[in-house]
C-alpha cells in the first residue's frame, strides 16, 4: 500500500504498475495525471464536475472519473490508464473502434474505452448493447449518437477480430484517418501539448453583462508568487477588435470601456502553472458602474438605447425577399394556418473545451509566432491575430490541431488572441485552456428565433403562399449572426415549391450570449416551423404527412424559396421521401405514432460569396506524399476525405500519405462551415492530384489545385428574379416513430441524399450523430439566460439536456446518392442536414400520440396545445 505522509506534500500511488509520488495540492487525480505525470489519454472535458466521462481511469480495477477523485482518497491505490493496458488489448479496442467508425473527433473515446474494458473484463461475450448503453450513462459523446460506439464495444466483447479495411478511393468504407491513435487517446489535442518553458494563461471575465468599467486593479494578482504578468487591453499593440465578418468583438474591455455580454474578457493572467493563473485571476479587482442589460430582442429592436458597446443600434441585420402577391394568394386559399414558433438557444457542448498554444521564435532576426489552434478557420485566426499584434500576416503561422468537436462553435476566436498576445509580449510559449464554465460563457450559441408563419394551400394541399416574420436574438457581437438569419430566411419555405412568398428575418443585438454558427445555421429553426405548418395543412386537407410533402416537394426546373431555379440536384428531396414510404406506411398500419420531416440545407456559403479553396500535393524525397488542404478536421472526417481522393486519383499507398492543415501556404478561404468541407476539400485535392498527374508527379514540387464556387447570387439582390443563392444542397427525409401509449420515441429512420457518399461509414456516423443532436434539440436541450442579468442560467454539461446513450432510440440510416451536377464526384455535403428535419418529425409524431401541436422547443418542456 502506498503512503500519504501526513504533513508532507506528496501523495503516493501506482500508475500503470509504477509507483509515483505527486504534489498533494492537485485538486484531483486528473490534474496530477495530466499536469504532473504527463499522462494524457484521460481527457479533461469538464473537470472538476465529473459529467462528461472523458477522464475515466481504472482505480483498483473500477472505472472512475478521475476529476472527481481527491488525491487524499487515492493514496495507495492502483491506477490504470490506457497507456498501461496490454498492447494486444489496446490494439483490439483501437481496431474495433476504427473498423466500426465508432469515433469522430475522438475526445470522448479514451474514457469510453476504459469503461468498456471494465465491463468486457467482467461480462465478456454476455455484455449486451443495452447493458453497455446504461453503463455509458456517465459519458457524453456529442459526435456519434453512440450507435457505432456500441457496435465497437460489442465487437470486442464477442471477440470478433475487426477487419481493418485499407483506405480506398471514393465510396470505400476505409477507416478514419488516425482512428486508432484517437481511440486510445494517443493523438494529442492542444491541451495535451507541452513545450519547454511553457506558461499558462487564465482569463478574467466580467461580472456584469452590461457595465461601464471604471478601473481594473491587477496589483494583487501580479503579487502572487508564480505570476509572470497580467495583461489588459492597454497592452494590445495593434487592433483591439476581432470578428469573422464585422470587427466588433473586443479582445479585452479596457478601463473606460463597457462590457456587453457575460464572456467579455478584462484581463489575462500569465503564470508558471494553470492553477496559479486561475488563482491570481480571482484577485483582480474591477470597479464597475452596472447598467441594465437589454435582454429581450423585440425590446432591443424598439429601443434607441444601444445594447452593445461600440455599435450604433440594436439591429444587426434584416434579411428580406418576396415573390408574387402573397396576400392575394392567402385570401384565395382553401386552407390557411397562422402559427408562431419559438425555438431556444442551445450550447454546442463539443467535448473538448477551447485551447490554444502560442510559441514565439526568432528566425534570421525576424520575430515569428506559431499558434496551435483547434479553431474552424485558422486563416481568419491568423489574420486577426496579426492585426491584434500589429504585425504582418507572414509573422504568424497557425496550425490546426484536429479538435475535439466544434459544430460551428469554434468559428469565432475564443482565446487564440489572448494566448498569442501573451506569448508575443512575454516572448515565451503560452497555453490557454478554458474551463467548461468559461467555454459556455465565451463562444457563440444557436440562435433562439421567434417565427410567425402564415402558410396557405389549395383544396388538394398544393402550397400557394408562405409569409414569415422572424426575429432572432443574436446576443452581443455580430459573429455570423446576420448570416444565420439570412440562411433562416432563405430556407423559410423548406424543400417545397411555393408560388408566392414574403420573408423578413431580423437579427437583434442584445446583452445575452453571442449567437452564431451551429450545425444547421438557421435552417433547423425555419424548417421546424415550416414542417409544423405543413402537417396542420395536411390535417385540414385530409391527407397524410407523406402525401402533402409528395405533392409539394420541389423538382428540377421549379422555383424554390428566394427564387432560385433548382437543378437536378434537387431530385434527392423526392428520392428521400420515397425511400421512407414503405416504413412510413407499415408503422402507421401497425398503429404507431409516426411523424415525418423533410428538409434541405445548403452546402457552401453561396449568397454571392466567392468561395475559392486550394490544396497541395507534394511527393517528398522521403517517400511521404504530403497533402495540404484548407479545412478543419473536427471529427467529421475531412482528412479521410482528402486521403481517399488522393488514393482515388493517384492510386498511391494510403500509408504513405500525410494530411496537413496549416497557414504556411495560402490555401484557405475562411471557416470550415456550411457543410462545404467535403464538397470543396475534395474538389481542391482532386484538382491538385490532376496537376500532379499532368507534371508526372514530379518530386519535391507543390502541385497546386483549386476549386471555386464563384457563381452564386446574393439573397434579395435587387433586380435578380431568379438568384442562384446556393450551388448545392443536401436533402433528407426523417421518420420518427413513437409508442402511441407512452409517447416514447422508438425509432428514427433517416434517408439522406448526400450526392455521393465518399465514405459510407463516416457518412452514416455524421447522420447518426446529427439525429442524436436533433432529438436533443427537439426534446430536451436548452441554454437559457437570465432576463434580468443576461447571464446563462446553466453552468454544467448535465444541465443542458443532452441525451445519454440509454435514451437514444434505434437510428437507421438510408444513404441516397443522387449526384449533384457540377460538383466533384457528385458530392452534396452532409455536415448539417442531419438534424434539419428532426424536430418537425418529432413534433408530428408527438401530435399523433396526443393530438397536441407543439410550437416551442424544447418540446419536453412544453407539451401545451397552441391551438
Ligand atoms: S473531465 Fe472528468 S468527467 Fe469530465
Ligand atoms: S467522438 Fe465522441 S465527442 Fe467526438
Amino acid at each position: 500500500m502506498g503512503a500519504t505522509e501526513l504533513g508532507s506534500e506528496t501523495v503516493t500511488f501506482t500508475v500503470n504498475g509504477a509507483a509515483v509520488s505527486v504534489d498533494a495540492s492537485h485538486p484531483h487525480l486528473l490534474s496530477a495525471l495530466r499536469e504532473e505525470l504527463d499522462i494524457t489519454s484521460p481527457k479533461d472535458g469538464c473537470s472538476p464536475s465529473g459529467q462528461c466521462g472523458c477522464c475515466t481511469v481504472l482505480i483498483d480495477g473500477r472505472p472512475v472519473v478521475s476529476c472527481q477523485q481527491p488525491l487524499s482518497k487515492i493514496s495507495g491505490s492502483s491506477i490504470v490508464t490506457l497507456e498501461g493496458v496490454d498492447e494486444d488489448e489496446r490494439r483490439r479496442y483501437a481496431d474495433a473502434f476504427a473498423a466500426c467508425g465508432g469515433l469522430q473527433c475522438g475526445f470522448c473515446i479514451p474514457g469510453i474505452v476504459v469503461r468498456a474494458k471494465a465491463q468486457v473484463d467482467k461480462k465478456g461475450a454476455d455484455l449486451t448493447k443495452a447493458d453497455m448503453s446504461r453503463h455509458l450513462g456517465a459519458h457524453l459523446c456529442r459526435c456519434t449518437g453512440y450507435v457505432k460506439i456500441l457496435d465497437a464495444i460489442e465487437m470486442v466483447a464477442r471477440g470478433v477480430t475487426p477487419e481493418i479495411a485499407p483506405t480506398g478511393g471514393i465510396g470505400s468504407r476505409g477507416t478514419k484517418y488516425e482512428a486508432q491513435e484517437l481511440a486510445l487517446g494517443d493523438r494529442g489535442y492542444v491541451d495535451d501539448m507541452r513545450v519547454p518553458g511553457m506558461l499558462h494563461a487564465a482569463l478574467h471575465l466580467t461580472a456584469h453583462t452590461r457595465a461601464d468599467v471604471v478601473s481594473i486593479d491587477t496589483s494583487a494578482a501580479e503579487a502572487l508568487p508564480g505570476v509572470v504578468h497580467v495583461l489588459t487591453a492597454a497592452d494590445i499593440p495593434g487592433e483591439t477588435y476581432v470578428g469573422i465578418i464585422y470587427k466588433d468583438w473586443p479582445v479585452m474591455i479596457p478601463a473606460g470601456g463597457r462590457t456587453s455580454y457575460a464572456g467579455d474578457v478584462l484581463a489575462v493572467v500569465v503564470a508558471d502553472d494553470r492553477r496559479t493563473a486561475r488563482a491570481a485571476s480571482e484577485l483582480i479587482r474591477v470597479e464597475y458602474q452596472p447598467l441594465t442589460p437589454i435582454t429581450d430582442p423585440y425590446a432591443a429592436i424598439a429601443s434607441t438605447d444601444v445594447a452593445v458597446w461600440g455599435t450604433d443600434n440594436n439591429v444587426l441585420s434584416t434579411s428580406t425577399y418576396a415573390r408574387g402577391d402573397v396576400e392575394a394568394s392567402i385570401a384565395s386559399a382553401a386552407h390557411v394556418v397562422e402559427e408562431t414558433f419559438v425555438t431556444q438557444r442551445i450550447e454546442h457542448a463539443f467535448l473538448e473545451p477551447e485551447s490554444t498554444l502560442a510559441v514565439p521564435s526568432t528566425n534570421d532576426g525576424r520575430r515569428q509566432l506559431y499558434v496551435y489552434s483547434g479553431g474552424q478557420g485558422i486563416w481568419d485566426d491568423r489574420n486577426d491575430i496579426a492585426r491584434v499584434l500589429g504585425v504582418d500576416n507572414e509573422a504568424v503561422t497557425v496550425e490546426l490541431v484536429t479538435n475535439g468537436g466544434a459544430f460551428g462553435g469554434k468559428e469565432d476566436m475564443s482565446n487564440q488572441a489572448h494566448a498569442a498576445l501573451a506569448a508575443w509580449l512575454l516572448d515565451r510559449p503560452v497555453k490557454c485552456t478554458l474551463s467548461r464554465e468559461e467555454s459556455f460563457l465565451l463562444h457563440a450559441k444557436r440562435h433562439p428565433i421567434t417565427m410567425q408563419y402564415t402558410v396557405a394551400c389549395d383544396e388538394e394541399g398544393h402550397l400557394l403562399a408562405v409569409k414569415v416574420r422572424a426575429v432572432g436574438d443574436s446576443g452581443a457581437y455580430a459573429s455570423v449572426g446576420m448570416k444565420v438569419l439570412e440562411r433562416m430566411a432563405g430556407h423559410a419555405s423548406g424543400p417545397y415549391h411555393v408560388p408566392t412568398i414574403d420573408v423578413e428575418a431580423v437579427a437583434a443585438r442584445t446583452n445575452n450570449p453571442v449567437c452564431g454558427a451551429f450545425r444547421g445555421f438557421g435552417a433547423n429553426q425555419a424548417q421546424f416551423a415550416m414542417e409544423g405548418c405543413l402537417d396542420r395543412l395536411a390535417e385540414k386537407v385530409g391527407i397524410s404527412g407523406w402525401e402533402i410533402r409528395k405533392r409539394n416537394v420541389v423538382k428540377p426546373g421549379q422555383v424554390w424559396g428566394p427564387g432560385q431555379i433548382m437543378d437536378d440536384g434537387c431530385l434527392g428531396a423526392e428520392l428521400c421521401l420515397d425511400a421512407v414510404k414503405n416504413d412510413y406506411d407499415r408503422a402507421r398500419a401497425e398503429g404507431k405514432a409516426v411523424g415525418l420531416g423533410l428538409g434541405l440545407k445548403n452546402s457552401g456559403l453561396g449568397n454571392g460569396f466567392k468561395e475559392i479553396t486550394r490544396a497541395v500535393v507534394r511527393f517528398c524525397s522521403s517517400g511521404v506524399i504530403e497533402v495540404r488542404h484548407g479545412w478543419t478536421e473536427m471529427g467529421q472526417g475531412i482528412n479521410t476525405v482528402a486521403l481517399q481522393v488522393v488514393v482515388e486519383e493517384l492510386g498511391v499507398d494510403p500509408d504513405m500519405v500525410r494530411v496537413i492543415v496549416d497557414t504556411t501556404r495560402e490555401l484557405g478561404l475562411g471557416q470550415t462551415t456550411g457543410s462545404r468541407g467535403t464538397l470543396m476539400g475534395a474538389g481542391a485535392v482532386k484538382a491538385a492530384c490532376e496537376a500532379a498527374r499532368a507534371a508526372d508527379c514530379a518530386p519535391d514540387v507543390d502541385h497546386l489545385g483549386e476549386y471555386r464556387v464563384d457563381w452564386t447570387t446574393k439573397l434579395g439582390e435587387p433586380g435578380v428574379e431568379h438568384p442562384l443563392i446556393h450551388s448545392t444542397f443536401g436533402y433528407a427525409a426523417q421518420m420518427v416513430v413513437a409508442d402511441p401509449a407512452t409517447g416514447k420515441i422508438e425509432r428514427v429512420l433517416a434517408a439522406h441524399d448526400v450526392g455521393r457518399a465518399v465514405n459510407p461509414t463516416l457518412c452514416e456516423g455524421q447522420i447518426e450523430g446529427s439525429v442524436h443532436m436533433g432529438l436533443g434539440y427537439a426534446l430536451s436541450e436548452d441554454f437559457p439566460s437570465d432576463p434580468e442579468t443576461g447571464f446563462p442560467t446553466k453552468k454544467t454539461l448535465r444541465s443542458l439536456g443532452i441525451l445519454r446513450a440509454k435514451d437514444v432510440p434505434q437510428i437507421d440510416v438510408i444513404l441516397v446518392e443522387s449526384p449533384q451536377p457540377n460538383s466533384p464526384y457528385g458530392i452534396k455535403g452532409v455536415g448539417e442536414i442531419g438534424l434539419v428535419p428532426t424536430a418537425g418529425a418529432v413534433a408530428a409524431a408527438l401530435h399523433a400520440v396526443d393530438g397536441q401541436w407543439r410550437n416551442r422547443l424544447p418540446m419536453a418542456a412544453d407539451s401545451e396545445s397552441d391551438d
